[in-house]
């Protein structure tokens, strides 16, 4: 296996509008990254991602762009952005930008133009047709309710927005907007970028015909048509072109956000001698509690099914490609609150999650508040919302479908994105030391006790815990490259693995539950020398042959050859 740097890195997002806000205007910004910059290097984090910060009117808080190439108002200015880059290089952290090219706003200059008239030489950027006997061209559901189609009254015709209805699908079989695209990348990329997230970027080749989607829920007036738009027929292809006229040129790190990917198919996307991308965003682990009917149809799941899926793309890709590890980020809620205990052993599942993350084959992402143990929110009413897709959601089953309003706020409770994007929690200050203004999303309320300048200043914080992880990966390259073996596959209650490299072995053991639970390992494991590399626990005496791991708690031990 090839050893690279964005193999050992670890990486943290920053969604912007939520991270910090310098001038009090209640919106996170650019300078108020710069504020935080050394908090950054405190963790060790060494590269950052940074969510849009392109001017955007803001329907999907920066995944709308109106200029690829401009920033947003709220954010700050160019300048701006190049002293926060120049302060992230000189603490040796590089950084990656979003890369939204799936789809633009509707404000963006080419669709200003394309939607203008049929022969304007921005027409053939989007997708555009005609309607269907009265109807939208095709029955595809956009991912944020209703219709994927809007028409548009001065062609008569409809465009394509798989988002919302903001954002118009850009028609990638056009080889103009592609040449484009590249030309943007490039500018970016000489700016001195260390790379991209591509937003949504197994969306881009939709199936020519637009076919309709099977009818699966007879009862939704739209249906899912994904099977027509992810992984399409020329994807690899486009992907290959982006890499060759663009990414080939530089020492970059790129990952792909591909929803509905399985393992098979993201060994080709970042098998290294394809040319395509380092690693993709997998949502399998995601989507472990979604039902028939999507996200909102939450749906219990069990430790054997979660250990089941993360260990198919720990075999899956050993070898053949590379993984990103990730339990939340600006979309997904909290991973303390969905995969660990927010309550009375926050910080032992926090920390017992993060061993997870941080010892697994791949490349390690830390969300923003993720370090403090940052968890869901749960405000009273919808209107206390901002997230779009939330928004939506509540309408159409709520206001348009007369859905029972109380079991739609509990799934946003639990599954809204709203929970990921509440401000950065500083300190205990009014709204956290996020703003001194109204923030744009109000805090979560438990501000008042989860908190950086706690977690700073308490030597057993999830913080130091963070910092202690990500010092191990650097320690150790087992911890990245090291094969992975599953143990005690059958546990309801312990996910427990080993890690090999070139003689060297490590054991990992995880309690995922709220009880002391009795480990049995095999002999050969119970024998071997060893010493403790990081636990959640004070470490303590073990009597190996009758193993008792406390609540939520994570040891790594390495052995002695
Ligand atoms: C995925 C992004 O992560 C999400 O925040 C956004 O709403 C959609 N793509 C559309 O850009």
């Amino acid at each position: 296996m090839e050893r690279h740097w964005w193999k050992e890195a670890v990486v943290y997002q920053i969604y912007p509008r939520s991270f910090m806000d310098a001038n009090g205007d209640g919106i996170g910004d650019l300078r108020g990254i710069i504020s935080k910059l050394d908090y950054l290097k405190e963790l060790g984090v060494s590269v950052i991602w940074l969510s849009p910060v392109y001017r955007s009117p803001n329907d999907d808080n920066g995944y709308d762009i109106s200029d690829y190439q401009n920033i947003m108002d709220e954010f700050g200015t160019m300048a701006d952005w190049e002293e926060m880059l120049a302060g992230l290089h000189e603490r040796g952290i590089k950084l990656i930008m979003d890369l939204v090219v799936n789809h633009t706003s509707d404000e963006h200059a080419w669709f200003v133009e394309s939607r203008k008239s049929k022969d304007n030489p921005y027409r053939d950027y989007y997708i555009w047709r005609e309607g269907k006997d009265g109807c939208e061209p095709n029955n595809w559901e956009s991912c944020f309710s209703g219709s994927a189609w809007e028409y548009d009254e001065t062609t008569g015709e409809y465009f394509l927005h798989l988002f919302s209805k903001k954002q118009p699908d850009l028609n990638w079989e056009n080889e103009k907007l592609r040449d484009e695209i590249y030309k943007m990348m490039t500018w970016w990329l000489d700016k001195g970028i260390d790379g991209f997230r591509m937003d949504v970027i197994n969306f881009i080749s939709k199936v020519p015909n637009l076919p309709d989607a099977e009818i699966v829920h007879p009862d939704r007036p739209y249906q899912g048509g994904h099977r027509y738009f992810m992984n399409g027929p020329r994807i690899h292809e486009f992907l290959h072109e982006m890499h060759e006229r663009v990414l080939s040129k530089y020492d970059i790190m790129t990952v792909g956000e591909m929803p509905g990917v399985d393992a098979d198919e993201a060994a080709l996307y970042t098998g290294e001698d394809r040319g395509e991308v380092n690693m993709v965003f997998q949502f399998e682990h995601m989507d472990i509690d979604s039902g028939p009917r999507g996200k909102w149809d939450i749906q219990p799941f069990t430790l054997t099914d979660f250990k089941g899926l993360m260990s198919k793309w720990q075999t899956g890709l050993n070898g053949r490609g590379w993984n990103s590890l990730y339990l939340n980020n600006h979309d997904q809620p909290r991973m303390v609150s969905r995969f660990g205990d927010d309550g009375t052993y926050r910080v032992e599942s926090a920390k017992m999650l993060a061993t997870l993350l941080h010892t697994m084959q791949g490349t390690p992402y830390i969300y923003q508040g993720e370090e403090l143990g940052m968890t869901n929110v749960q405000f009273a009413s919808i209107d206390d919302y901002r997230d779009i897709e939330t928004l939506n959601m509540y309408r159409t089953e709520v206001i348009e479908g007369g859905a029972d309003p109380e079991q739609v706020m509990r799934a946003i409770h639990i599954k809204g994105r709203d929970n990921a994007r509440t401000p950065m929690q500083w300190d205990d200050s009014s709204h956290a030391g996020f703003t001194t203004g109204t923030p744009w999303l109000a805090v979560n309320p438990n501000y008042t006790e989860i908190h950086a300048k706690a977690a700073l200043a308490d030597p057993n914080s999830v913080f130091h815990y963070y910092k202690r992880l990500i010092e191990l990966r650097k320690e150790h390259p087992i911890l990245v490259y090291g094969d992975y073996t599953l143990l005690l596959a059958d546990s309801e209650q312990i996910y427990a693995y080993v890690r090999e490299l070139e003689g060297q072995r490590l054991l990992v053991l995880l309690n995922f539950t709220a009880e002391s639970v009795r480990c049995e390992l095999p002999g050969d494991l119970t024998d071997g020398e060893k010493e403790l590399l990081i636990g959640n626990y004070e470490a303590a005496e073990r009597d190996w042959q009758g193993l008792e791991l406390r609540p939520y708690e994570a040891l790594v031990y390495r052995f002695f050859c």
